[in-house]
């Protein structure tokens, strides 16, 4: 399974934030908002990832990450000249895709929660078609809803209902086969000019290939695209590494339990980062991991 990151957009409601660099490099407590999106791929066992992201953005991402050797990934770099919607990743990531299934994140999506690792696991085994991620929110109204039926199959997709039939907000984070490239390739952009991830998921509903599996009440999900929920998902992932003492989407972690890296390379990361408390973690983990 290949992965794409979707960094771009035009990040209107963080303005002024948003003027000058992408959202996704913008910080969220300890490391940039781009981290927690990628963090979700390397979970899922994904090595080689596409990031996509509007031109001027490219250079800072590339900046970041490199070409991904040092966590023992494959990262690649695409251009969104316009926010032209979110299935538009697959068109420009069409030769990314290639044949295989393909996991898009979006990159403002924060997870996090027990047990992540394995339900991402079982859900790429299980994939036939499409997988969504639902999540149970207060307020279905303002998402994109989709209704279950007993077995896990999708029953129906709804944007922003005024009377939701559920309270399953679908999350940034989709599994397609490899026929979503074609799905792509036959959308015609919304009233709005964009290219629906909805249409694309309504493609595979009609087909009778969607699941949606549900993010249980113990999980967290947040995304990060207003003053208000960035400042929360911070508080979210400072309260957590403070009480706990481990940290939230540290990708050099990940890249060392996943055994990507191993303990010498780890221990390396964080000699070049040791001035940081971030750098300090990365060198006891060095010592007990591995
Ligand atoms: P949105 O929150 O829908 O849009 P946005 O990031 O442009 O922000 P705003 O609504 O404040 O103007 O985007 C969700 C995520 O998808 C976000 O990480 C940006 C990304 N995205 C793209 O990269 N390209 C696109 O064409 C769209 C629509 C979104």
């Amino acid at each position: 399974m290949n992965g794409i990151v979707l960094a771009g957009g035009s990040g209107t409601r963080l303005y002024p934030l948003t003027l000058a660099t992408s959202k996704q490099l913008l910080a969220v407590y300890d490391k940039p908002m781009v981290y927690y999106p990628l963090s979700v791929l390397m979970l899922a066992g994904i090595r080689d990832i596409l990031i996509i992201s509007n031109p001027p953005s490219i250079p800072a991402l590339r900046a970041l990450f490199g070409d991904g050797s040092h966590l023992g990934l494959h990262i690649t770099y695409a251009e969104q000249q316009e926010p032209r919607g979110i299935a538009e990743a697959f068109l420009i990531g069409a030769d990314h895709v290639a044949d295989e299934p393909c996991a898009l994140v979006l990159g403002d999506n924060i997870f996090h929660g027990a047990g992540f690792p394995q339900l991402l696991r079982s859900s790429r085994e299980e994939l036939d078609g499409c997988m969504l991620f639902g999540y149970p929110v207060s307020d279905p109204y303002r998402y994109g809803i989709g209704e279950v039926d007993a077995s896990g199959a999708l029953v129906s997709i709804e944007e922003k209902p005024a009377h939701p039939r559920s309270d399953n907000a679908i999350t940034g984070l989709y599994f397609y086969d490899s026929d979503v490239v074609e799905i792509a390739r036959e959308l015609v952009p919304s009233p709005r000019g964009e290219l629906e991830i909805t249409d694309v998921n309504l493609a595979y509903l009609k087909q009778g290939r969607a699941r949606l599996q549900r993010l249980g009440r113990g999980f967290t999900w947040l995304d990060a695209g207003t003053h208000d929920s960035m400042l929360a998902a911070s508080q979210y992932v400072q309260v957590i590494e403070k009480r706990q003492g481990v940290r939230v989407a540290c990708l050099e972690e990940i890249a060392l339990r996943m055994g990507y890296i191993d303990a010498e390379a780890c221990h390396r990361l964080g000699v070049e980062a040791r001035n940081s408390d971030y750098g300090r973690y990365l060198l006891e983990l060095a010592e007990t991991v591995g």
